[in-house]
Order: C-alpha cells, then sequence, then structure tokens
C-alpha cells in the first residue's frame, strides 16, 4: 500500500513542475468558477447529477453486458437488450463528461494539481476505446448469437473487462478526494 501511495505522491509532485499549475490557477478566476463557488446549491447540484448519470451508465452496463454473459434478461434477445440500454449509456456518459468537467471548473487547482484525477480520465480513456471495439463486436455478431450463444469468447471477455474498467473509474473519482499531497 505504501508504493501505491509513493507512486501517487510522487504523481501529483510531477503534475507540480507542469503547465498545470498555472492553467488551473487561470480557471480559479473564471466568472463561472467563482458563481460556482458562490451558490452554495451549485456544486452539490452538479454532483448530484454526476452520481445519478453513474448510476444510469452502470446500471445500463450491467444490463447488457449480463444479457452478453447469459447470466440475465434471457427473454429478450441480445438485439433487444443492445437497442434499449445502448443509448443510455452513451446519453448518461455524455451528462457525466459535461458534469464532470463542471465540477473540474468548480475547484481547478484540487483537481487539475492531482495525480488521482489523471489516472481516473486514463483510466475512462481506456474503457471508452473498449466499449467502441465491444459495441462493434456485438453488433456485428448480433444475428449468430441467437444461433450459437455458447461461443464468442472474446465478447465474454470483453463483457467482464468492461464492468471491471468501469468500476476503476468510479473509484478513481471517489478516490479524487484522498489523493496524496
Ligand atoms: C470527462 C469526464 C469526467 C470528468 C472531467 C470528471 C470529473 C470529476 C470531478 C472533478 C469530480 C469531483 C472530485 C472531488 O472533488 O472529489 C468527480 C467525481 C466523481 N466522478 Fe467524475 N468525471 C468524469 C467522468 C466520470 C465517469 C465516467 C465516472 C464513472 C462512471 C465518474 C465517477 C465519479 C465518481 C464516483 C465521483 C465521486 C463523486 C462523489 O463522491 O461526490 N466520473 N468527477
Amino acid at each position: 500500500m505504501d508504493s501505491v501511495l509513493n507512486f501517487l505522491f510522487h504523481l501529483t509532485e510531477l503534475i507540480r513542475t507542469t503547465r498545470l499549475v498555472e492553467i488551473s490557477l487561470w480557471v480559479t478566476d473564471w466568472p463561472f468558477a467563482i458563481w460556482l463557488q458562490s451558490h452554495f446549491y451549485a456544486i452539490p447540484g452538479f454532483q448530484t447529477l454526476h452520481i445519478l448519470s453513474i448510476a444510469v451508465l452502470f446500471g445500463s452496463t450491467l444490463m447488457l453486458n449480463l444479457r452478453v454473459l447469459g447470466l440475465s434478461g434471457r427473454d429478450q434477445t441480445l438485439a433487444a437488450t443492445f437497442a434499449r440500454y445502448q443509448p443510455w449509456i452513451w446519453g448518461a456518459l455524455a451528462c457525466l463528461v459535461a458534469s464532470g468537467i463542471v465540477l473540474l471548473i468548480s475547484e481547478p487547482v484540487r483537481n487539475m494539481v492531482n495525480s488521482v484525477f489523471w489516472l481516473k480520465m486514463c483510466a475512462l480513456l481506456a474503457t471508452v476505446i473498449v466499449s467502441l471495439w465491444f459495441q462493434h463486436a456485438v453488433r456485428s455478431r448480433m444475428e449468430l448469437w441467437e444461433v450459437s450463444p455458447a461461443g464468442h469468447a472474446s465478447i465474454r471477455a470483453g463483457a467482464v473487462l468492461l464492468i471491471v474498467l468501469w468500476l476503476v473509474v468510479m473509484v478513481g473519482g471517489r478516490w479524487i478526494a484522498y489523493a496524496p499531497n
């Protein structure tokens, strides 16, 4: 555990040597940042939106990926499950990016000069890339799926990997507040 703390601490030290410090101080003076700081309902409101969007995104991901794994919703075709949940996943992600950017602006130094925040962004990028591959792979094998659901090992592995990756992003988000500095 100590080595993780050391790594995060040194990463934050490294971030302190970059222009991110100047940029975060500059964002602090933006009128929108000042507005967010001076209205007591603003930050909790966007945090609530962020958390509700996580519930929609992760709930929809579980419904779709557990169907791919054959663990739930087997009375529905994969095509129907995909059509139902995919728009919710991307819609919730759009809300998360928008509310996340607002949260970032609300406390720029705390978030930008923070190793865990940047690790979360890397994990998010990896998750989006895997999601795009997964979406494409599921769509292109959708017809065959109903005939031979036993195959498709790489898609099943992708379904598990995506659940794990979203968990990593969520833990990263919560952990931003506790980054060692
Ligand atoms: C570009 C996209 C995103 C940005 C810029 C962003 C940014 C942020 C920021 C600045 C915070 C506040 C941290 C703090 O002050 O302690 C936060 C919290 C959080 N984020 Fe994100 N976020 C993004 C996407 C996501 C996604 C996709 C997820 C998960 C699926 C996520 C999960 C969380 C969680 C769990 C928290 C903690 C909420 C709380 O406990 O109040 N974020 N995010």
